[in-house]
């Protein structure tokens, strides 16, 4: 069984990687099946480029990239793709189709299912918009949206393809408080009706706060803290505490970081 051997649904070991200058040295963290993973840190310390290597778009220097239970390290594009089906990724922008409808964006990812026919299509679209409670929009386009109405409907789209995982790279970011807070709920809801795992890339401590059960907290290129969500705060490194001591007015500051 590969479990014996790997035990947890996704886990770095040993994980390096440098572009143009080192990014990721010496990363090790896990998450298991059903949990949720917050990875904190500033700008550019390697919090998309670590989900890039669980999806398998990077590849580590050196070490080894643990997802569903299976060393990808070295998969081929095709292995990759079997990978692929279990663990989606939410992009920031939400990557929709702007000529398609809600709904017809969410029916396109459904396109290749030969599971269903038609009215069973129908039935999966809006079984999904109702479970992200944006049943009314289906007909609207995504210019139609706000920022947080479009991360939503994207959430919707990769759960078409029933994953076992899924990864969040900056939910919250550019939206405001109340649609930051109803997008929290919509990924706890998930994380307890499917039994998601997730992996979550945020500056919002809210959001960690009330979905993260496990952090890592990424700083100059390493993991400086890894452990339960509810023990961050007994972290003594300096740089966690003044991540933590910041307010919400400085925390909006990450809007310039775009
Ligand atoms: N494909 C790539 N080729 C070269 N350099 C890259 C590539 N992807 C990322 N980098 C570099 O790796 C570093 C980490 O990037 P990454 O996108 O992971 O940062 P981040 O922590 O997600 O930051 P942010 O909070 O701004 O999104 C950056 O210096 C970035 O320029
Ligand atoms: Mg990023």
């Amino acid at each position: 069984m590969p479990e014996d051997e790997y035990p947890h649904y996704v886990e770095f070991r040993h994980v390096y990687k440098t572009f143009d200058r080192p990014v990721l040295k010496d990363v090790n963290f896990f998450v298991d099946a059903g949990q949720t993973l917050a990875i904190i840190g500033r700008s550019g310390v390697g919090k998309s480029v670590s989900l890039g290597h669980i999806m398998g778009f990077m590849k580590p220097d050196k070490g080894q990239v643990i997802v569903a239970y299976q060393d990808i390290t070295q998969m081929s594009e095709q292995e990759l793709r079997r990978i692929r089906k279990k663990v989606t990724m939410v992009f920031q922008s939400g990557a929709l189709f702007d000529s398609l409808t809600v709904g017809e964006n969410i029916l396109f990812s459904l396109e290749l299912r030969e599971d269903y026919n038609e009215q069973n299509k129908e039935d999966v679209v809006n079984g999904l918009l109702e479970m992200v409670d944006l049943a009314h929009v289906k007909d609207l386009f995504p210019a139609d949206l706000s920022t947080g109405y479009k991360r939503a409907v994207a959430i919707a789209r990769a759960l078409a393809a029933q994953p076992e995982c899924i990864l969040y790279d900056e939910p919250t970011t550019m939206v405001d408080p109340i649609m930051s807070d109803d997008l929290s709920n919509l990924m706890l809801r998930l994380k307890r009706q499917l039994a998601l795992t997730s992996i979550v890339v945020t500056h919002d401590l809210d959001l960690m706060r009330k979905v993260a059960d496990t952090v890592m907290f990424l700083y100059k290129n390493e993991a400086i803290y890894f452990g339960p969500v509810n023990e961050l705060d007994k972290c003594q490194h300096p740089h966690v505490k003044q991540f933590l001591a910041m307010d919400r007015v400085e925390i909006s500051g990450k809007i310039e970081e775009e």
